[in-house]
């Protein structure tokens, strides 16, 4: 069996579907759910999510599969929102366990098989387009223990919602900052810790909104976040890029046209120990910020974020300390209006083995929570 994950729409699949006979399809039928940062694919279902619309399978339908092609919308250097939700939905595909591969830290496989994967992206490239998408893939198939088969560019006109010279601009505030924090996991999320302690050094009106408000209302998330002169985007970095929650938001704010400036400010974190990771997902808000015609005026990366997060409520100190100074940093752009160079802020003097070591002791216990004994981990699914 082969798997073919796309985002065309009913005229484009039916000039292709005939190339695709006997594959298991996985296509957008409006009913798929945004990844909320559960871990319950990991610690409550092992291998299968817990939310139960009809793409919970991904995991096992991957491994099942001889190859996977993906065809994808190129956007923002990645996938479409559509096909990243997917992607965000099969991380019970690898195991919650740490490795190190190409002297970063990844997960372990659940599944015995590296996967290989074609990948085919639509719409109007530049060359720097093409290395961008080529690097991220690279980037996943790193991560999710795939093997890139082939990368093509089908160059052609993809729908697009950038709106036309007509379009009335919007008038935005200057003076309104809104700190969005885009993880569903909202309250408890790392990314309100982070955007918290960056806006009690921020001086002005601000507004904090959590984008789990929003779900399904994108459209109305996206006219407050035009309103508002300044946004601050709190990321968690899903599976080396942005969320699909807010790929959505991001896609629709390409609607827009506006007058006068914008500025948009990120602070993004990740579970893996390595900021680095992060140069994707930060080069996906700047090409975005380019396609709409925002200023971007930098952002911090931050790494260990599961770690980082919980220390910073009480201390700027110990291993948080890269990490407040990179806050003390941004909020002072973010009062001067000024563009900074991105920040990268790994642990401080806490090393990465011990960050390893730790985070994966945590992994049975929170199973044990859930009644599931540490074997049952590694369950594999099978379809
Ligand atoms: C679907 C999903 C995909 C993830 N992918 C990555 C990843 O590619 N690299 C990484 O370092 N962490 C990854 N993480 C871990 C999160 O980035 C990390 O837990 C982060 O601290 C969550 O921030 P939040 O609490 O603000 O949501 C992923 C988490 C989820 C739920």
């Amino acid at each position: 069996m082969n798997l073919l994950i796309h985002d065309l729409n009913d005229e484009e699949w039916i000039k292709v579907c005939d190339d695709y006979k006997g594959w298991e399809i996985i296509s957008d039928n409006s009913t798929i759910k945004p990844c909320v940062g559960c871990f319950g694919c990991w610690l409550k279902e092992p291998g299968e999510c817990v939310i139960k619309d009809g793409y919970e399978k991904m995991g096992a339908l991957i491994h099942k599969a001889d190859e996977v092609t993906v065809i994808s919308t190129y956007t923002y250097g990645g996938f479409s929102s559509f096909v990243k939700n997917v992607f965000d939905r099969s991380i019970g595909w690898v195991l919650p366990y740490f490795e190190i591969v190409h002297r970063e830290m990844h997960h372990k496989r659940r599944y015995p098989e590296d996967k290989p994967i074609t990948f085919i992206f639509r719409g109007q490239f530049s060359d720097s387009d093409r290395i961008k998408a080529k690097t991220y893939v690279e980037a996943v198939c790193r991560n999710f223990h795939g093997i890139i088969k082939e990368i093509r560019f089908e160059e052609c006109q993809v729908k697009s919602d950038k709106a036309d010279e007509s379009t009335l601009p919007v008038t935005s505030d200057p003076d309104k900052i809104v700190l969005l924090n885009c993880s569903l996991r909202a309250g408890n999320s790392n990314s309100k810790k982070f955007l918290d302690r960056l806006s009690s050094n921020i001086k002005g009106n601000t507004e904090s909104i959590n984008l789990s408000t929003y779900i399904n209302r994108y459209d109305e998330l996206a006219e407050i976040l035009i309103e508002a002169g300044t946004i601050v985007l709190g990321i968690p970095l899903y599976v080396d890029g942005i969320p699909s929650a807010l790929l959505r938001v991001m896609e629709r704010l390409e609607n827009y046209r506006t007058a006068g400036e914008k500025s948009i400010y990120v602070v993004s974190n990740m579970g893996f120990y390595e900021s680095s990771q992060l140069k994707n997902l930060m080069g996906m808000v700047k090409s975005w910020c380019e396609k709409c015609g925002f200023i971007y005026g930098g952002g911090l990366a931050i790494g260990a974020g599961e770690m980082t997060g919980s220390i910073i409520t009480s201390t700027d100190k110990g291993p948080a300390k890269n990490a407040a100074e990179g806050l003390n940093k941004l909020s002072a752009a973010i009062n001067d209006l000024k563009e900074i160079e991105d920040i990268y802020a790994d642990a401080y003097r806490f090393p990465r083995t011990l960050y390893m070591f730790a985070a994966d002791m945590g992994w049975p216990k929170g199973a044990k929570k859930n009644g599931l004994k540490r074997k049952d981990l590694y369950r594999q699914v099978h379809m």
